[in-house]
């Protein structure tokens, strides 16, 4: 009978072309356009884990508070028993999300980013990495495992994959809170996280969290002639800005009062093993960010800056006049897009009740400010001390000849917090991500050596779990 791995090994040329096909609906969860894409995915996804012998396989409709959602698909598969005492082997909790990131700015792309494609041993489309990329590797690492098993796995599994995940994943979340006894397992494992550098396997022990906040400007009861009413009307542009340059000084501190009281500093062995890791500040300058110089807090090195202190930045203002040439208006209103990411003893509520208040307060004369909540995620740390992420370290050891490193993410997935809170049951993230892979941004990519060792470290897993 052939090994899983030997199975995954001889059909990694069909499993990228799945992946592709999958790549190239555009399920962009934020976009009402493409709201019938967002399902077409899911639907893609759940026949993919009826196909590989996956039970009770069915898309689970979410509804949110501000709109209907985008369905979970969920699947199970838990008939593996210990030989001899027949008692039911762990159960692995396998989470993804198929939704992606819009693909906006368009013309940076190098080819379009729903037709994939492959360059230099990397696979490029939006959602290659983050997650549609990773989460079919658990799907392929089940598939192999199911055929080598002759139709068994080695352990239970259910897996949960959810299509709002880029859009704070409201859906999910109450699902877990109402249904988590159908989702009962003894560990959560997540592929949608990112190696520390090439060639060094890596599992996450820490995310950020996040609240993400809208501010609408009013001014005017109308859009007025520049030339005709400036002087006398109020601009809820400039007022923005004065709001937003008082959220932050330069040296990268947050300004909002109280923001910092519950940060949590990470602890020394934590902060040690982080100075340990070789890390490039130059090359990441240079390589990652492009800029002329890094930017932040004063006295803490990037990992701390990233991984371990609040930050706050804006994405968009969207309003006013954004068209070719110049248009002289005094718009109406304007709307700037804020969010911050949390730490580890931070409060979503909590923050986001001080960010409103200090923004109310600070508002420009003769506007009127509405504050918002989009969405909101809290911070996380995952403990290592336990069975499954020595599971984990094993099966990477064999698939890449290196020890695992630990480090946060600067990241958010939302639901990671529910999963520790909710279901009680400790969370695997294993990602294989690069930090060049350009996540959110124009040339997403998955190097596809990591896809295929990312499925080989799952079916390892899977293995040792169930020993
Ligand atoms: N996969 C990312 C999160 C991530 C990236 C964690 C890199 C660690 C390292 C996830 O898809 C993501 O982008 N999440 C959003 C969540 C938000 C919209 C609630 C994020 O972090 O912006
Ligand atoms: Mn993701
Ligand atoms: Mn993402």
């Amino acid at each position: 009978m052939m090994t899983a791995v030997a199975f995954a090994q001889e059909n990694k040329g069909r499993f990228v072309e799945e992946l592709k096909a999958l790549l190239r609906i555009p399920s962009v969860s934020t976009a009402p356009e493409h709201v019938a894409d967002v399902r077409r995915a899911a639907e893609f996804v759940a026949a993919e884990l009826k196909r590989i012998g996956m039970e009770n396989v069915r898309l689970i409709e979410t509804t949110t508070t501000k709109r209907n959602g985008h369905p979970l698909v969920y699947a199970d598969w838990l008939h593996a028993t210990r030989e001899g005492d027949g008692k039911a082997k762990p159960t692995v909790l396998c989470y993804g999300h198929y939704d992606v990131q819009p693909a906006e700015p368009l013309d940076e792309w190098k080819s379009p980013p729903f037709e994939p494609t492959e360059r230099n041993g990397n696979l490029y489309a939006r959602g290659a990495v983050d997650d549609k990329g990773q989460m079919w590797m658990h799907l392929k690492a089940l598939e192999s495992l199911m055929v080598a098993g002759g139709g068994t796995l080695p352990a239970n599994v259910r897996i949960i994959v959810e299509g709002e995940e880029e859009v704070g994943g409201e859906g999910i979340a109450t699902f877990v809170r109402e249904h988590g006894d159908q989702l009962k397992a003894d560990v959560a494992l997540v592929s949608d996280t990112e190696m520390f550098a090439p060639e060094m396997p890596t599992l996450c022990v820490g995310l950020r969290g996040m609240i993400y906040t809208e501010i609408e400007a009013h001014g005017a009861r109308t859009d007025l002639h520049s030339g005709m009413y400036g002087g006398a009307a109020p601009n809820p542009f400039v007022a923005l800005s004065q709001v937003i340059a008082r959220l932050k000084d330069e040296g990268g501190k947050i300004l909002i009062p109280g923001f910092y009281d519950k940060v949590q500093k990470p602890s020394a062995d934590e902060l040690k093993a982080w100075k340990a890791l070789s890390f490039d500040e130059e090359h990441y300058r240079e390589n990652e960010i492009g800029s002329v110089e890094l930017t932040g807090e004063a006295g803490f090195s990037v990992q701390e800056r990233t991984w371990a202190r609040p930050t706050l930045d804006v994405h968009g203002m969207p309003g006013g006049f954004v068209g070719v040439g110049a248009k002289t208006v005094i718009p109406a209103k304007a709307v700037a897009k804020v969010s911050m990411r949390l730490v580890p003893n931070m409060n979503p509520a909590e923050s986001f009740a001080m960010y409103k208040a200090y923004v109310e307060s600070i508002t420009p004369k003769g506007i009127v400010l509405e504050v918002r909540l989009i969405h909101s995620g809290d911070p996380i740390v995952v403990s290592t001390d336990n069975s499954y992420v020595k599971a984990a370290t094993e099966a990477m050891h064999e698939v890449f000849g290196r020890e695992t490193v630990f480090v946060r993410g600067g990241g958010s997935i939302p639901i990671v917090g529910d999963f520790v809170r909710e279901l009680k049951i400790p969370t695997v993230l294993m990602g294989f991500g690069l930090p060049d892979d350009n996540l959110h941004a124009p040339n997403e990519k998955f190097h596809l050596a990591n896809f295929h060792r990312g499925i080989e470290s799952i079916i390892r897993f899977f293995s040792g779990v169930a020993v």
